[in-house]
C-alpha cells in the first residue's frame, strides 16, 4: 500500500504558501514498523519528499502519513533507552520544578510523554502533571512509574477536555514530538486554551541548521514532519497568538533547539532569540541555496556509503548495524542497504528484537550477540548516541572493532 502521486510543490501546512521540494528520498516504509520476520507482506510505503516554504521558511514533508499508522499500542520507541537522554530529561524536569512550577498548585502537561522519562521526576516531586500520548504501550510503562497519562493525541479537542477537567497549565512541554505533528494549527489552538496567562510552552526538536551542517539526512522520516528554525517558529508563533521568547541550542540527537513560547508581551524576549535569528539570516537559512547544496551532499553520501558497503562485502568482511533507529529506515531504504550488506542490527529495545527492519528486513537482535559477533565493523545507525555507545562498547574497540558512520561523510574509524 502507498500514498501515490509525488509532487514538486505542495501548500505549506503552516501558512498556505508554496513548499518547494529540495530532496526526494524515495518510497519509504514506516520508520518504526518493526515486523515479525514472517509478517512482512502488505508493508505500507509512502513517498518521502521534503521541501521548504517560500513564504514562512518552514521545512516540511510533502506527504503526510495517517497518524494512527505510526502511533499506536505497539509503537516501539522507548525514550529511556539512552542514559544520556534520561539525564537530559531529569535536568529539564528539575528546572521546571525550580523555576516555573512554584505556585500553590502548579500543573504541567507533557505532549508525547512516551515511557515517562521526563514526568517521572515531576511525579516524584509530588507536582500535578499529565502526560498526553496516543501510544498505549509506552503509556503503560509511564503509568507503572507513577506518571499520570491520557492515552490520546494532543490537539485542540483533547486540550479543551484537559482544561475542563484539570484547569490551565503553567508549563506545556514537548520533546521530539511537536515536530511529529502535521496539524500544528490544532495543537497551538489547544495550547492557547490550556496555557495559563503567564505560562510557557516549551518544545525541543532537531534543528534544521544542524541537519544542514551535519548533512544528517536520516533525520528525515515519516515521523519527523517539520524541521524547525527560530525564523520559522517565530513566524508560526506570531500567527497563532504566541511569541517566541527564548531559544537554547541543545547538543542531543545530533543538534536540537529548545524553543519557549509565551503569550505576547508576558515574558521578555531573550538575546538568544535575536542572536539565532541573525545567525539564520546570515547563513542563508531563508534562501534555497543551503538546502540545494545539502541535497547534493546527500546524494554523494548515498553513493559513497553504498560503494563502501559493497567493497567490504566483496572483501568478505562482515558488517553489522548498531541501533535500529527510526533514522536507519531512511538510510537503508534510500541507499538500498539490505542484509546482504548489513547482516544484523543490534538494539537494546525489547520491542524491536526478534523483528526485522522496515523495508529491507534486516534481522534485529538483542545486544548479547554484539559482544560475541565476529564482525569487526559496525555501522553506527545511532550516531547521535555515539559518545554513550563508544564508552559502553570499549571491548569492541579493544578487539579491533571499527565504527562506520555516514554523516557528515562516510568514515571508518
Ligand atoms: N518525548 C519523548 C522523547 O523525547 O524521547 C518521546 C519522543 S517519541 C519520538 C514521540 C512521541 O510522541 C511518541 O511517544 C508518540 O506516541 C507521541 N505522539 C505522536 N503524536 C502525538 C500527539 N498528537 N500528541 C501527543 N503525543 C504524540
Ligand atoms: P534514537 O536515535 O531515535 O534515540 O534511537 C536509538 C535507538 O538505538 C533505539 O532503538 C535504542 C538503540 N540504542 C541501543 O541499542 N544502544 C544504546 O546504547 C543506545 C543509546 C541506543
Ligand atoms: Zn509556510
Amino acid at each position: 500500500m502507498s500514498i501515490p502521486t509525488p509532487s514538486h510543490t505542495t501548500p505549506c501546512r503552516i501558512c498556505g504558501g508554496a513548499v518547494e521540494r529540495f530532496l526526494d528520498l524515495g518510497d519509504q516504509p514506516l520508520s518504526d514498523a518493526f515486523r515479525k520476520p514472517d509478517e512482512t507482506d502488505d508493508e505500507f510505503f509512502f513517498r518521502l519528499e521534503v521541501g521548504r516554504c517560500t513564504g514562512c521558511t518552514m521545512t516540511q514533508l510533502l506527504h503526510e502519513v495517517p497518524r494512527e499508522r505510526m502511533f499506536h499500542a505497539d509503537y516501539p520507541y522507548r525514550s529511556s533507552g539512552s542514559t544520556t537522554m534520561a539525564a537530559h530529561f531529569r535536568a529539564i524536569a528539575r528546572r521546571f520544578i525550580a523555576e516555573e512550577l512554584t505556585g500553590s498548585d502548579p500543573f504541567i502537561v507533557e505532549i508525547g510523554s512516551n515511557d515517562g522519562v521526563m514526568l517521572r521526576t515531576v511525579a516524584e516531586a509530588g507536582v500535578r502533571h499529565l502526560g498526553v500520548d496516543p501510544s498505549a504501550g509506552v503509556g503503560l510503562t509511564a503509568q507503572e512509574q507513577g506518571v499520570r497519562v491520557r492515552t490520546d493525541f494532543f490537539e485542540e479537542r483533547s486540550a479543551l477536555e484537559v482544561v475542563a477537567d484539570e484547569g490551565r497549565a503553567d508549563v506545556i512541554y514537548a520533546a521530539n514530538t511537536f515536530c511529529h505533528i502535521p496539524y500544528l494549527d490544532s495543537v497551538l489552538a489547544g495550547a492557547r486554551a490550556l496555557l495559563g496567562d503567564d505560562g510557557i510552552f516549551v518544545f525541543e526538536d532537531p534543528y534544521i541548521g544542524d541537519i544542514l551542517r551535519r548533512r544528517s539526512f536520516d533525520q528525515i522520516y515519516d515521523e519527523h514532519f517539520y524541521f524547525f528554525s527560530a525564523t520559522s517558529v517565530g513566524a508560526m508563533a506570531a500567527q497563532h497568538g504566541f511569541e517566541l521568547v527564548d531559544v537554547e541550542r541543545l547538543d542531543v540527537h545530533g543538534g536540537e533547539v529548545r524553543y519557549t513560547l509565551a503569550r505576547p508581551g508576558r515574558r521578555t524576549v531573550t538575546q538568544a532569540v535575536h542572536d539565532l535569528l541573525l545567525e539564520e539570516s546570515t547563513s542563508g537559512l531563508d534562501r534555497a541555496e543551503p538546502y540545494e547544496s545539502f541535497a547534493r551532499a546527500v546524494m554523494a553520501i548515498r553513493d559513497d556509503l553504498r560503494s563502501t558497503l559493497e567493497r567490504l562485502r566483496d572483501e568478505g568482511r562482515r558488517v553489522v548495524g548498531y541501533g535500529a533507529t527510526a533514522k536507519s529506515a531512511t538510510v537503508n531504504n534510500f541507499c538500498g542497504i539490505d542484509r546482504d550488506l548489513v547482516a544484523v542490527v543490534y538494539d537494546t529495545t525489547e520491542e524491536k528484537q526478534g523483528r526485522v527492519t522496515p523495508g529491507q528486513h534486516i534481522p534485529v537482535e538483542d545486544m548479547s550477540g554484539f559482544a560475541t559477533d565476529p564482525a569487526p565493523i559496525a555501522l553506527l545507525y545511532a550516531w547521535n548516541h555515539a559518545e554513550e555507545i563508544k564508552r559502553k562498547e570499549q571491548a569492541f574497540a579493544d578487539r579491533g572493532g571499527r565504527w562506520l558512520t555516514y554523516v557528515p561523510e562516510v568514515r571508518l574509524d
